[in-house]
């Protein structure tokens, strides 16, 4: 199958900052607890030179959304998020108002940190909340309590934020529907621009996973997903991902880019990377080597990058479907073909089978997942897997 792009999709920097205080019982991101003092100049230094590597894969192109995530970013300090921006901006162009996000944990911030990430450049805050219940919140080993997490938001507003996201978590062990509610509405109260509600999931090389606690069972879950989405909904949130909740306007530019599959720089320890080459046809992806000590060792040479390869069409299509279909808005042949760079009829018989088992339905020319089809996403995307993987998995 021959690819065909004649336009690259818009391009989005991740950088990713790989410490925080302590490590959280459930979290399987590249993030690892600090010891001593972060080396923060040395970092900027080293995501500088990462970026400047990248830039042969970007040239002529302009970047339209930054995420700061982690990790715990809010650990720099503004004037370390200052000279990253502006280190970025001498780099590549900003599309004017660029979307710049910066996660951060309540137990790390407070007003005056607020004020200079927002002089920094950064407008737009993700505050990982998780609860507001103190015993949810020791449950899962947060540093913060309730009244903090309720502290960041104040002191996020008063410092200027008009773009806040807050993460929030549900199915914690020892949460019954009623304290998961309250936790959504205490969040809707304090009316964020968007919501990201994450089911709970206990990741392999996790303190949770080796010593698993007592949670809701599925329907338990279900319930509370059902009740929850019917909050959400009557407060005026949207849905537009399986877990993304925004006000109109409001969705979270940069990670929508990554569910419409368009292109993506990735900075910092582990950062993963998806670029378009028009003119070699073909898609990228890299990432940089994991660990934050050999990442530091490492900045500035090609040993950098740990892995690299060229994307099959099958991979590209698979991609693609598991990307796509997580947005309740789902696709049109034409954006498909614009981000893959094949025809539609690569996907068409797929499209009817999923349509006929009722998985899919087509609205205005939009292939989307039907509430079904959200339910089992996971046998969904076994459609699209490539015939040679499905070959493999059997003999
Ligand atoms: C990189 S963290 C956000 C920033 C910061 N590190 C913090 O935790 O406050 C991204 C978000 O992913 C969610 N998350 C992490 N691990 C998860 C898991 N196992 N299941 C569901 N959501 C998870 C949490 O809501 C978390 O805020
Ligand atoms: S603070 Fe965030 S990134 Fe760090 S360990 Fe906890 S969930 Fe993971």
């Amino acid at each position: 199958m021959a690819f065909n792009f004649t336009v690259t999709p818009p391009l989005s920097l991740y950088i990713h900052i790989p410490w925080c205080v302590r490590k959280c019982p459930y979290c399987d991101f590249n993030s690892h607890e600090v010891r001593g003092d972060i080396p923060e100049q040395a970092y900027v230094d080293a995501l500088l030179a990462d970026l400047e590597q990248d830039l042969p894969l970007a040239w002529g192109r302009t970047v339209e959304t930054v995420f700061i995530g982690g990790g715990t970013p809010s650990l720099f300090s503004p004037t370390g998020i200052e000279q990253l921006l502006n280190g970025v901006r001498a780099c590549l162009p900003l599309k004017p108002g660029a979307e710049i996000t910066l996660e951060a944990n309540p137990g790390t911030v407070d007003y005056t940190r607020f004020a200079g990430f927002r002089e920094a450049g950064v407008n737009r805050l993700s505050l990982g909340i998780q609860s507001f219940d103190p015993v949810m919140l020791e449950q899962i080993g947060r540093i913060h309590d309730g009244q903090e997490a309720l502290a960041a938001i104040d002191a996020a507003r008063s410092a200027g934020f008009d773009n806040i996201n807050l993460d929030l978590m549900f199915g914690l062990p020892g949460q019954d529907t009623g304290l998961a509610l309250t936790d959504l509405q205490t969040a809707i109260d304090h009316a964020p621009e968007h919501l990201s509600w994450y089911e709970l999931t206990i990741e392999p090389n996790t303190w949770f996973y080796r010593h698993p606690p007592k949670r809701a069972d599925d329907a338990g879950l279900w319930e509370m997903q059902q009740r929850g989405n019917n909050l959400l909904q009557a407060a005026c949130y949207r849905r537009y991902e399986v877990s993304a909740w925004s006000r109109p306007g409001r969705p979270c530019q940069h990670n929508l880019n990554y569910w419409e599959f368009g292109d993506y720089l990735g900075i910092g320890a582990g950062a993963h990377g998806k670029l378009t080459d028009a003119a070699e046809q073909h898609i990228t992806r890299r990432s940089k080597t994991r660990h934050p000590r050999h990442y530091l060792e490492l900045a500035g040479t090609e040993r950098l990058i740990d892995t690299t390869h060229v994307l099959a069409a099958d991979d590209v299509v698979f991609e693609y479907a598991m990307n796509a279909l997580r947005l309740d808005g789902g696709f049109t042949a034409a954006a498909f073909r614009a981000a893959t760079g094949l025809p539609y009829s690569t996907i068409e018989p797929t499209i009817a089978t999923s349509l006929e088992s009722g998985l899919l339905a087509v609205d205005d020319d939009r292939i989307h997942t039907t509430p079904r089809g959200q339910r089992y996403l996971d046998e969904l995307l076994q459609n699209f897997v490539p015939e040679t993987a499905n070959h493999a998995r059997a003999s």
